[in-house]
């Protein structure tokens, strides 16, 4: 079980980033998120959020995080609030200090995507209720618990798997690196020198005993691999730092899926940039999993939802 000192130290469960969290907290998360996905009920109560309310804070476009937050409190029995960046005084500079402690009085919980941790950890210094981590530029917690999911509703267990990343070291490939001591696979990371992920996480799983690959090489990475996972080469706020020249050979293509198991599964968080970071033929054929993917965010979310709020 991994334990690390939180950087926001309070007795009210965020969710914030998987370096946070211990190994238990998130099996338990996907294991009511597979009940949810098998249409059980859990606790033996199908509406055990009656009352409660979410806020969903977006200082980013979304669709899956947005429908899928929405969608599954409603499920819950709870009911949501959703404000973007310029709807709200967050927009004219309210600090968020403010805006957490104000919403803490509204609210039951608080799924926050903002451009920074700096921002998602000052929300979470001082909100009373739980906050979750809906993306920043560095992290998508809430997308990799929704790809371990797919990986074990297909595959069984990720423990001794090799999961090959292809692309941008970006926010999804630094919740990966997270994931990697949590659940035993090993990680390969093919990225461009210049775009490599953060080397705090990649520190940090290291020394959880994660068996984690750094190359240049996407055919490297993905020989043999069990699954293959790319996103888009630009992140949300990143366009002036985006290098697609550098990423053109990180295309996973049928040339570069050749290579992995025959079984393998491919996997992107979408939006995809068809025929840019994957082809076609690969987002469309026999190893995509990406609607499932994007199914199981609901279903992840619900087990957030109810780890956060029962
Ligand atoms: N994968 C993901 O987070 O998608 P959205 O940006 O549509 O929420
Ligand atoms: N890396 C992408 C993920 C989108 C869900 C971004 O941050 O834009």
């Amino acid at each position: 079980m991994i334990t690390t000192c939180e950087p926001v130290r309070s007795a009210v469960r965020h969710f914030l980033d998987l370096d946070h969290l211990e190994t238990g907290v998130l099996r338990r998360i996907l294991n009511t998120g597979h009940a949810y996905r098998r249409r059980e009920s859990v606790m033996g109560n199908p509406l055990p959020l009656v009352g409660r309310v979410l806020a969903l804070v977006f200082e980013k476009p979304s669709t899956r995080t947005r429908v899928s937050f929405e969608v599954g409190m409603r499920q819950l029995g709870g009911d949501v609030v959703v404000l973007t960046h310029n709807d709200t005084q967050l927009g004219r500079g309210e600090s968020i200090a403010d805006t957490a402690r104000v919403l803490s009085r509204y609210v039951d919980a608080v799924m926050l995507r903002t451009n920074t941790s700096g921002n998602l950890n000052e929300m979470a210094r001082h909100a009373s209720v739980p906050i979750i981590n809906g993306l920043t530029q560095d992290s998508h917690p809430c997308q990799v618990m929704a790809d371990v999911l797919t990986f074990e509703q297909h595959r069984g267990s990720l423990a001794g798997r090799v999961v090959a990343w292809c692309g941008d070291g970006n926010n999804v490939a630094v919740s990966w690196i997270q994931a990697a001591p949590h659940f035993g696979f090993r990680l390969r990371l093919a990225c461009p020198e210049s775009l490599m992920p953060e080397e705090r996480s990649v520190t940090w799983a290291r020394t959880k005993g994660a068996d984690i690959t750094l190359t240049t090489d996407p055919r490297e990475a993905v020989w043999n691999a069990d699954c293959v996972v790319t996103d888009t080469w630009t992140s949300m706020g990143l366009e002036e730092k985006s290098r697609p020249e550098l990423l053109r050979s990180y295309q996973v293509n049928a040339a570069l899926m050749a290579l992995a198991r025959p079984e393998a599964l491919f996997m992107h968080c979408l939006p995809a940039h068809r025929n840019q970071e994957v082809t076609d033929e690969i987002l469309d054929g026999p190893h995509s999993v990406v609607w499932d993917e994007a199914e199981n965010r609901l279903h992840v979310q619900k087990g957030i939802l109810m780890w956060c709020l029962t």
